[in-house]
């Protein structure tokens, strides 16, 4: 097998490094608002998250192949950045939706997790774009089970999102984690049902759709990182760290703050 199975200890210490991702978003959700930088929102989070939780943000000079090392300690996509914003000083205002994405290490393990944050008083059709993606990841998470096929997320994430009229990115998906911030396997946000790897107790993977109001195609900005659509169309992502147990799945990067999951998921988890 190409990707890692997680021991019941493993499972221990990827609980703990996906709580306290999930509790950063926590602790910044009153900061984001009209006038604050996403670099405020950086200085926040690296505090955060060195002095308080005693973990390691690890976006801060992470370097895959072919990347530059990333400048801050999270990622912030603003309106029609899809992915990997960087955070900088332009205050954001009332209308802009943000992505916010947390990653960070705890004794040796990787939580990552983000959310979506409508700033001010958002339009009807910002407001939806980040429902209708909150509620495809959770029609991903939804499919997760012993038996299952990477390719059952990514058919249940692809037509719900599709049958409502947006577009699903493709050039940047789900990611098994543990040890390694990105490890195997690939978790497509699009696909056929019973294809790709069958899923078996133990392993840890992203879910983390990033889908658009327009087309699908994407651009990368000057800066190495910055993802945006082509279109400029708005997008928008959520991602949850999910474990497969004997029965179904574990949503890893809940906490206090965690929005519930939609109607549709019904507790028994
Ligand atoms: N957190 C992102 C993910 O969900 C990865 C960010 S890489 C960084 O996979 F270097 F930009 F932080
Ligand atoms: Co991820
Ligand atoms: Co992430």
């Amino acid at each position: 097998m190409a990707f890692t199975i997680k021991s019941a200890s493993d499972i221990e210490g990827m609980r703990t490094a996906c709580r306290l991702a999930s509790e950063v978003l926590d602790m910044l959700t009153e900061h984001v608002r009209p006038g604050v930088s996403t670099e405020r929102l950086d200085q926040l989070a690296h505090d955060y998250i060195v002095q308080v939780q005693k973990a390691i943000p690890a976006p801060l000079n992470y370097a895959p192949p072919g990347y530059i090392p990333y400048p801050k300690s999270i990622c912030t996509s603003v309106n029609h950045q899809i992915c990997h914003g960087i955070p900088n000083e332009r205050p954001l205002k009332s209308g802009d939706i943000v992505n916010v994405d947390i990653t960070v290490i705890k004794d040796g393990w990787h939580g990552d997790t983000s959310r979506m944050f409508v700033v001010g008083d958002g339009s009807i059709a910002a407001k939806r774009l980040c429902t209708i993606t909150y509620d495809a990841m959770w029609r991903g998470i939804a499919k997760v089970k012993p038996g299952a096929r990477l390719g059952d997320i990514g058919h249940a994430i692809q037509t719900f999102a599709e049958g409502l009229g947006f577009s699903v990115v493709r050039e940047f998906c789900g990611h098994g984690i543990g040890q390694k911030f990105h490890e195997e396997p690939q978790v497509l946000h699009y696909g056929r049902p019973g294809t790709l790897e069958e899923l078996v107790p133990g392993m840890t993977f992203t879910i983390e759709p990033m889908i658009n109001a327009g087309r699908r195609e994407i651009r990368e900005l000057g800066d190495g990182w910055t993802i945006v659509t082509k279109d400029r169309s708005l997008s928008a992502q959520w991602e949850h760290t999910v474990l497969v147990t004997e029965t179904g799945y574990e949503v890893l990067t809940l906490s206090a703050g965690s929005p519930p999951p939609p109607a549709f998921i019904s507790g028994a988890a």
